[in-house]
């Protein structure tokens, strides 16, 4: 029996779906823990697609319990369609559990994310406008209205009415801009309470109970190291934690309960939205990454900037999340490129640094330093073994774990399941 965390080592869009999906296998059960509808993934099984933005992946398996913890904001509109979209495409629904104490993420806190974006102009975060700051934001404010309060229809429309006048006087006065009108939403989200109400419960009891019996937990985290808001690079980060120790917080159990975490790393990085990004590609060679690694946001489309892999930044989630080990996705990408480049550290104004600077404005200036490396030219998406990849391909794998100080575990050489190589089994 075990408990492991997975984590984003990157930007985000590391391919934590499909690790996710691969491992979901040997869990019983699947948790998310932050983050809301500015996830994606994508998940392959067999030759189907299945694009998830709040569900946990797991619950493409027929015998897995999925649980949104306390800690994910949850747009209900957008948990109706994924419910429905699901249901159409066959995968039963009674295995899902909502945590009573998460937050909604209601119509105003979208508009208010447009706003709020559209005011800084250039110097704009490049979120996903899907409301995520601002329902995290009434969260610290005390003021979020969480599932327990939608179940309630007296306290859900007194609370409704206090937010929905004050966002009203914000965005008239602050922003200039059109009042929210809230006849129609009490009856729409009075519709969702019903939707939701056989999945809600409470969720850390329901997930320590678990783990007492020697159940198999995967949590799941949304985004990654570097979009977390006080690990990240802040301010150009979402709201919440991504990285692991907020699956205890965000689940409602303890650090102790806790008995691995594994990081996911894609074998290049990339990212979306605004912010720095030192071994980022302007050439021929980025457009051609973003192509042969189908470089496109699950949730807005956007195009993906992509660079080398940053093993300055990848010892540093090491460090914030306690990596025990790495799962190394999309190296199939990589594959024909006649060197590859690892970054190792940074030179700023003659410096080396060797470490992921707080100064945006340092990190920003950072040159990266790089490790060249020969690549390969074999097609290693029908590699089923460490022992197929080539040597190069091997030798790729161990300097990063020689930069970084973590082992890897797991090796993705492709979108399948089957596409997943294994060193060391999680559970
Ligand atoms: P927000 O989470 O929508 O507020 O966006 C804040 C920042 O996080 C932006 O740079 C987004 O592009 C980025 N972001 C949020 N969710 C994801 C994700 O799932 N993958 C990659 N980037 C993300």
């Amino acid at each position: 029996m075990a408990t492991v965390v997975l984590v984003g080592t990157q930007w985000g869009d590391e391919g934590k779906g499909k690790i996710t999906d691969f491992l979901a296998e040997q869990a019983d059960i699947v948790v998310r823990y932050q983050g809301g509808n500015n996830a994606g993934h994508t998940v392959c099984v067999d030759d189907e697609e299945f694009r998830l933005h709040l569900i946990p992946s797991g619950i493409l398996y027929p015998d897995k319990l999925c649980v949104i913890g306390n800690g994910v904001v949850i747009n209900p509109e957008v948990l109706e369609k994924e419910l429905v979209s699901l249901r159409e495409r066959g995968v039963p629904m009674a295995r899902l559990a909502i945590s009573e104490r998460a937050h909604l993420i209601m119509p105003y806190h979208i508009y208010l994310d447009e706003l709020e974006e559209e005011k800084k102009g250039a110097r704009k975060i490049g979120t996903t406008r899907r409301g995520i700051g601002p329902a995290y934001q009434d969260k610290a404010a005390r003021v979020g209205l969480r599932v327990v309060d939608l179940l309630n229809k007296e306290i859900f429309r007194q609370k409704l009415e206090n937010n929905l006048a004050d966002k009203n006087r914000l965005f008239e006065k602050v922003y200039g801009a059109e009042k929210l009108a809230g006849d129609k939403l009490f009856e729409e989200y009075a519709y969702y309470a019903d939707l939701l109400r056989p999945y809600v419960c409470d969720t850390s009891l329901l997930v320590d109970e678990a783990i007492s019996k020697g159940k198999n937990i995967l949590f799941e985290g949304a985004q990654g190291t570097l979009l977390d808001i006080d690990h990240g690079t802040y301010p150009y980060v979402t709201s919440s934690n991504p990285t692991a120790a907020a699956a205890a917080l965000g689940v409602g159990i303890g650090p102790t309960r806790i008995d691995k975490v594994v990081g996911v790393a894609k074998a290049y990085t990339t990212r979306v939205g605004e912010g720095p990004f030192p071994t980022e590609l302007h050439d021929e060679l980025g457009v051609q990454m973003r192509k042969s690694g189908n470089e496109f946001g699950t949730t807005t489309g956007r195009p993906r900037r992509c660079g080398w892999f940053d093993a300055v930044i990848a010892r540093f989630a090491a460090r914030i999340n306690g990596l025990d080990y790495l799962a190394v996705t999309k190296l199939d990408v990589l594959s024909g490129l006649p060197e590859l480049k690892i970054c190792r550290g940074y030179r700023y104004r003659g410096e080396l640094l060797t470490e992921f600077p707080a100064d945006l404005s340092v990190f920003g200036e950072c040159e990266p330093v790089y490790d060249i490396l020969p690549g390969w030219d074999e097609d290693i998406s029908r590699a089923r073994s460490f022992e197929d990849l080539p040597k190069n391909a091997r030798a790729y794998l161990q300097r990063i774990t020689e930069l970084t100080g973590v082992p890897v575990a797991l090796v993705g050489v492709g979108t399948k399941r089957s596409q997943t190589l294994v060193q060391v089994d999680l559970f």
